[in-house]
C-alpha cells in the first residue's frame, strides 16, 4: 500500500492513529537514542546537540498528540501499542548494522570515527525520508480535520537535512556515493515497514 493510501486510513481509526503516533514516537526516540550515543564527550558540537535534542522532543511531541485522538493507550512502547512492532523497531538499527559494515569495508573506520561516520549516513537516509512522510502524515491530518498537526517536525526534519548534507561535506568531502549507498538500503527496510504495517491492519481483528 502506498503511504499516501495507508495514511489516511490509519488517522481514520482512533485505535491505529494511537498506534501510529506511537511507532513514530518510538523510532523518533530510537534516533535521539543513537545520536546522543554516537557523540565523542568532548568533540561534540552545537549541530549535534541541537540534533540529537530535536528528535528527542520530536519523540515527546508524537508520544503527547496520543490523547487528541481519543484512543486511551499507548502509555509505553510495548509491542503491542506498537503497528508492525518488529519491522518498526528493526528499521533504524538493521540500518545503522548495514551502513556500519559498508563503512568497515570500504574504509577501515573504527571507534568514534567509525561512530560519526554511521551517523552522519544513518541520519542522512532518515531525514530524506523524514521530509517525505511527515508532509503526507500532515496533509492527511488536515484533510481529517485533526486536531493534531506536525507541522514543527516536517520544518525541522528540513533542517535536519541541510545539516546533514552540510556535516557529510566537511566529513566525507564527495558523500554522494556513499549517500546513494544509505538511500539504497534504507529504502528496502522502509518499504519493509510500510508493508508489515499494510498486513497488520488488513489482518481480521481476533474474537
Ligand atoms: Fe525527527
Ligand atoms: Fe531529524
Amino acid at each position: 500500500m502506498e503511504l499516501n493510501h495507508l495514511i489516511p486510513r490509519l488517522v481514520s481509526s482512533p485505535e491505529l492513529h494511537a498506534k501510529w503516533l506511537n511507532s513514530l514516537s518510538m523510532m523518533e526516540n530510537t534516533g535521539a537514542r543513537k545520536i546522543s550515543a554516537s557523540e565523542n564527550e568532548q568533540l561534540v558540537d552545537e549541530i549535534v546537540l541541537k540534533h540529537a535534542a530535536e528528535e528527542a522532543r520530536h519523540a515527546y511531541y508524537l508520544k503527547s498528540q496520543i490523547k487528541k485522538t481519543g484512543y486511551e493507550g499507548c502509555k509505553t512502547y510495548q509491542a503491542h501499542e506498537l503497528l508492525a512492532p518488529i519491522e518498526s523497531q528493526q528499521y533504524l538499527h538493521a540500518l545503522d548494522v548495514a551502513i556500519s559494515r559498508y563503512l568497515k569495508r570500504n574504509f577501515n573506520f573504527e571507534g568514534d570515527n567509525l561512530k560519526y561516520a554511521a551517523y552522519l549516513l544513518v541520519t542522512y537516509a532518515i531525514e530524506e525520508r523524514a521530509d517525505e512522510l511527515y508532509p503526507i502524515y500532515e496533509d492527511a491530518l488536515k484533510a481529517a480535520q485533526s486536531k493534531i498537526s506536525v507541522r514543527m517536525i516536517v520544518v525541522e526534519e528540513q533542517g535536519h537535512l541541510e545539516e546533514m548534507i552540510q556535516q557529510m561535506n566537511v566529513f566525507f568531502g564527495d558523500w554522494k556515493e556513499h549517500g546513494e549507498y544509505a538511500i539504497g538500503i534504507e529504502k528496502k527496510l522502509f518499504n519493509k515497514w510500510v508493508s508489515a504495517i499494510g498486513k497488520s491492519i488488513q489482518e481480521p481483528a481476533l474474537p
